[in-house]
């Protein structure tokens, strides 16, 4: 079985994928809807909270957990791998974030490739990247994307309020001007350039793809972040089958938990997913973990 994390709903961009990339495959999701948005809470906040969540669904079974969210991969990743993990206990268990297999596909070179390389099929491109102030101020797209292609302008925009107005069910109207409002500031960034192509750096911002493609101008690409999480995926797991132990139930389960009220989120994700199953609400880092009902 795989957990999933994210601090919302936005991660359900991820696992919808996943799930029909991996129907064999058992997922286990947990949205942190008691602490959601993280984009602009502090650093250390964002590192304990999704350490807790790791570390339920490492309690639930899950030997492998992606963070399904941009801002709990760019603050905490890299801390909880290298800090936390290795004295944690939790032994023969794994987190993997999702902002490398996105600068790999931005770049075209493997994460483990930290020099640039020549020829670069990209290498003078314009990049754009929107994403939670967190993720923004993190700088790690810009970093890795120019660690590998030096020559790449990258491009950040926070949209501080869009995450938060998604999980809000804002109105169309709302969500289209937040939506603008990014866009715009970005556009006037580039001093004229168009951008060649976008990251939607949130798994929240997949949701509203359609608004995001109607204000760039046409000629940008925008980078499935799912789709590529579900290659990277696909590859990672094709090399360490043992994350997938051994038996898969027939039908796979799909768990999905979160830290607020399951009624409300699960009629909320199914705007974003049609045939999401019902949620089950968990507390988490309080004392023995506990399910409080479907
Ligand atoms: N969906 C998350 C991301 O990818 C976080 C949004 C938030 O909680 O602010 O950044």
């Amino acid at each position: 079985m795989i957990g999933v994390f994210d601090s919302g709903l936005g991660g359900l961009t991820v696992l919808r994928t996943l799930a029909n990339r991996f129907p064999d495959v058992s997922f286990c999701y947990l949205g942190d809807h008691a602490n959601v948005p993280y984009g602009n809470r502090p650093s250390e906040m964002i590192v304990e909270l999704s350490r807790r969540g790791v570390e339920a669904l490492f309690h639930r079974g899950a030997r492998l957990v992606l963070l399904g969210c941009n801002t709990a991969t760019a603050v905490a990743a890299r801390r909880l791998q290298q800090n936390w993990l290795p004295g944690s206990g939790w032994v023969g268990y794994n987190l993997l974030g999702i902002v490398a297999p996105t600068v790999e596909a931005a770049t075209q070179t493997p994460w483990a490739v930290t020099a640039p390389q020549y020829p670069q099929k990209f290498n003078s491109e314009l990049v754009a990247v929107f994403g939670t102030t967190r993720t923004i101020t993190s700088g790690v797209y810009r970093e890795e994307i120019r660690k590998r292609c030096p020559r790449v302008e990258v491009l950040q925009q926070i949209c501080a309020n869009l995450a938060g107005a998604i999980e809000d069910e804002a109105s169309h109207n709302e969500l289209d001007g937040l939506v603008r409002e990014g866009v715009t500031a970005l556009v006037k960034q580039a001093r004229g350039a168009l951008p060649d192509r976008a990251i939607l750096g949130c798994t929240h911002f997949p949701l509203v793809e359609d608004l995001f493609r109607a204000h760039l101008p046409p000629t940008t690409r925008m980078l499935s972040q799912p789709n590529i999480v579900a290659d990277s995926l696909e590859d990672y797991l094709a090399r360490r089958p043992h994350y997938l132990g051994g038996f898969h139930p027939q039908p796979r389960n799909l768990t999905m938990l979160t830290t607020g009220d399951a009624g409300e989120i699960s009629s909320r994700a199914r705007i974003f997913w049609a045939d999401v199953p019902h949620f089950v609400s968990v507390e988490i880092g309080v004392g023995p973990e506990t399910s409080t009902g479907a």
